[in-house]
């Protein structure tokens, strides 16, 4: 008897130490904050998919530059996003972005940077009917497994229920930085002011639209990133899944 008592008492303290993960983690930020690539560690952490959906408004973006869509044309817009396939998988070996993206089964991962996306994508993610098929979308790729999700609204709209929601966000300087050293690590020739400037530009349309603008969930863990390294907010993202904070 006092066996089993003492059974039950070492069960009980090592599934308070083995708490399940979280399923789905919402990871959102401004742009440069870094979500991305400290979701997608996250995720290989848990072992869990990861998905950037910046990367599915890209997608959109791309196929009208394509097609000759403008940005202004909200109806061509949205007829775009519910007529195209994105598909969504694992990045490639080496790959420097976090997802692999294909357009109507045609890989399309290294064009979403390019110059001319960047400029239009801010303004293809304020259309709400493309918010719509986008969001239909992500949430029936979360409703398939547990997984990690980054974007803008994934813990104020896409996933309202998810089990734990992070807002990353960082000092304007300390972003452009950021996007300074990739963009120049990549050999592209910017100054990091027009880096800011750019960024300045697209977290004003990002946060001032009048659909699913940028903002944390009431519930969300603000995590202030100047400062810190990429470990250090690792480090804190975990502690977060582990149910301390
Ligand atoms: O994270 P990113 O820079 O790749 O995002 C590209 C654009 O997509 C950004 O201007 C905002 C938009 N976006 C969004 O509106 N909602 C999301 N969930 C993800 C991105």
């Amino acid at each position: 008897m006092g066996d089993s008592v003492a059974g039950l008492e070492a069960l009980d303290s090592s599934a308070e130490s083995r708490r399940p993960a979280p399923h789905v983690i919402a990871v959102d930020g401004s742009a440069a904050s870094g979500k991305s690539t400290i979701g997608r560690r996250l995720a290989e952490k848990l072992g869990y998919p990861f998905l950037d959906t910046g990367l599915m408004y890209r997608a959109v973006t791309l196929a009208a530059r394509e097609r000759g869509v403008d940005t202004n044309d909200a109806r061509g817009l949205t007829r775009l996003a519910d007529s195209i396939r994105i598909g969504v998988g694992p990045a490639a070996p080496h790959s420097a972005e976090t997802c692999s993206i294909t357009i109507d089964g045609k890989d399309v991962t290294s064009q979403l940077r390019r110059p001319d996306v960047e400029d239009a994508v801010s303004l293809v993610s304020r259309v709400q009917g493309v918010r719509e098929a986008l969001v239909r979308q992500q949430r029936e790729i979360a409703g398939q497994q547990p997984m990690v999700m980054a974007g803008r609204d994934i813990g104020t709209v896409v996933l309202p229920d998810a089990d734990l929601k992070m807002y990353l966000d960082a000092s304007i300087g300390e972003r452009a930085r950021r996007r300074h050293a990739e963009f120049s690590h990549q050999g592209r020739a910017v100054t990091e002011q027009i880096v800011l400037e750019d960024l300045r530009r697209r977290d004003q349309i990002d946060s001032e639209r009048t659909v699913s603008p940028l903002r944390p969930a009431d519930d969300a863990i603000i995590i202030e990133t100047d400062g810190l390294s990429q470990q250090e907010v690792l480090r804190r993202a975990l502690q977060l899944v582990d149910g301390a904070s």
